[in-house]
């Protein structure tokens, strides 16, 4: 008879966290080194690596590029962490625990999460304050089927990681404003994303698709905005950048488009600009119908080591350019250092000096070589990182 005393099953015991341990580590290395052998970009690569990223949530805002500059006001002291824990929405008294309590209601600094996945029907448009940041990271957040997002006169706004779509036109309402008070709101286009009069707003790693207007519209004298490692896909009208022909105010705008993803299925407007300045640099154009670039009002654009894939059929020209009288001459579509396949082709403008974007140091960024744009926008949208992984 062989004794299996207390050694033994101590010995079992030791075996069994050996093997657990050594499986375990060998696993979440063996998928570190798999995200480090991907070639991430400047902004991902500030947090991304983090195995720890869920605890530094607010190392976020440390790594914006662009026009948005460093998104640094909405941290530090006096910011309110706030948990989505219910997906509901009132838009006229909006309960502790929903987002629109968290985007509307609270003032000041607040970082936004979501406690789990969640689809959110919002029932207005949803009125973001100053100093909000919505962070989607480690959950699946969908934002859809009816009314979605709205900066209006507000500043210092981050929206990361969130799934909008089919979003639909709102008639004129009452709904909680930015400052926590009840307004009225006229008629709302269907947009994903709508800026009026905004500045400073970062709006990084979303996926956007098939709204019934656009999917961002940045208007009436918005200004410093980044949009970056969007996805954009399944739209006719995908960026807007100027209110309309007449907005002169828009001649400040100046707007950085970044390692976004553009389609499959767009059709146009990636974006359109009117009046002001656009950085589109390193983004991923997977076809067109119409064209990818274009606009009015004398704008000007400088297109940097993008790489645009023309359809197999139909147009192949990246820009278009509204003919229009007053403005003909002053139009500024420049093309640098851009990849072009299938046979696209980029009208540019002759005979003019590249207008630099010129930015500050905190705003500044390598423009990386087109080679490398299909690895760099892999990772563009939402992420699909659940809550035991990294993203
Ligand atoms: C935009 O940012 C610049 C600094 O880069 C700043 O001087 C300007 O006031 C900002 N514009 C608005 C409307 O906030
Ligand atoms: C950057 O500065 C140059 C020189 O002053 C100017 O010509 C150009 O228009 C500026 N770029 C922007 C985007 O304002």
């Amino acid at each position: 008879m062989v004794f299996k005393g207390p050694n033994f099953l101590r010995w079992h015991f030791v075996l069994a966290i050996v093997i657990t341990i050594f499986f375990t580590s060998k696993f979440s290395f063996a998928k570190q080194s798999k995200l480090m052998g991907l070639k991430m970009n400047m902004i991902d690569r500030c947090w991304r690596p983090n195995p720890e990223w869920r605890k530094h949530r607010q190392q976020l805002a440390t790594c914006s590029v662009g026009y948005a500059g460093k998104m640094t006001n909405n941290i530090g002291k006096g910011l309110t962490h706030y948990k989505v824990t219910d997906p509901n929405d009132d838009p006229i008294k909006p309960q502790p625990g929903t987002l629109r309590y968290g985007a509307s209601v609270i003032q000041g600094k607040v970082w936004i999460t979501f406690k789990k996945d969640m689809n959110i029907k919002l029932i207005k448009p949803l009125l973001i304050s100053s100093f909000t940041t919505i962070d989607g990271r480690g959950v699946n957040v969908h934002i859809a089927d009816n009314a979605c997002l709205m900066i209006s006169k507000a500043t210092d706004i981050i929206i990361h990681s969130i799934r909008i779509h089919h979003c639909k036109a709102q008639t004129p309402g009452m709904v909680m404003g930015p400052n926590g008070k009840v307004i009225h709101l006229g008629q709302v286009d269907g947009d994903a994303i709508r800026l009026v009069t905004a500045s400073k707003i970062w709006i990084d790693h979303n996926t956007l698709y098939d709204c019934e207007d656009g999917l961002l519209d940045v208007t009436r004298g918005s200004t410093n905005v980044t949009v970056s490692n969007n996805w954009f896909r399944e739209q006719d009208k995908v960026m807007l950048l100027g209110h309309d022909d007449g907005y002169l105010r828009d001649i400040n705008m100046k707007v950085t488009v970044v390692y976004n993803h553009f389609g499959p299925n767009c059709n146009q407007r990636m974006p359109r600009i009117r009046h002001g300045y656009a950085h589109v640099a390193n983004n991923l154009y997977l076809g067109w119908m119409q064209y990818a670039i274009g606009g009015s009002m004398g704008p000007s654009l400088k297109s940097e080591s993008n790489l645009f894939i023309a359809p197999k059929v139909g147009s192949k020209e990246v820009t278009w350019r509204k003919i229009d009288h007053t403005n003909e001459d002053k139009w500024e579509f420049h093309s640098v250092k851009d990849a072009f396949e299938n046979g696209a082709a980029f009208a540019v403008t002759k005979g003019s000096r590249v207008p630099k974007p010129n930015y500050s140091k905190e705003q500044i960024f390598q423009v990386v070589d087109v080679k490398s744009i299909r690895s760099l926008t892999r990772s563009s949208g939402a992420f699909q990182c659940s809550k035991t992984s990294i993203c």
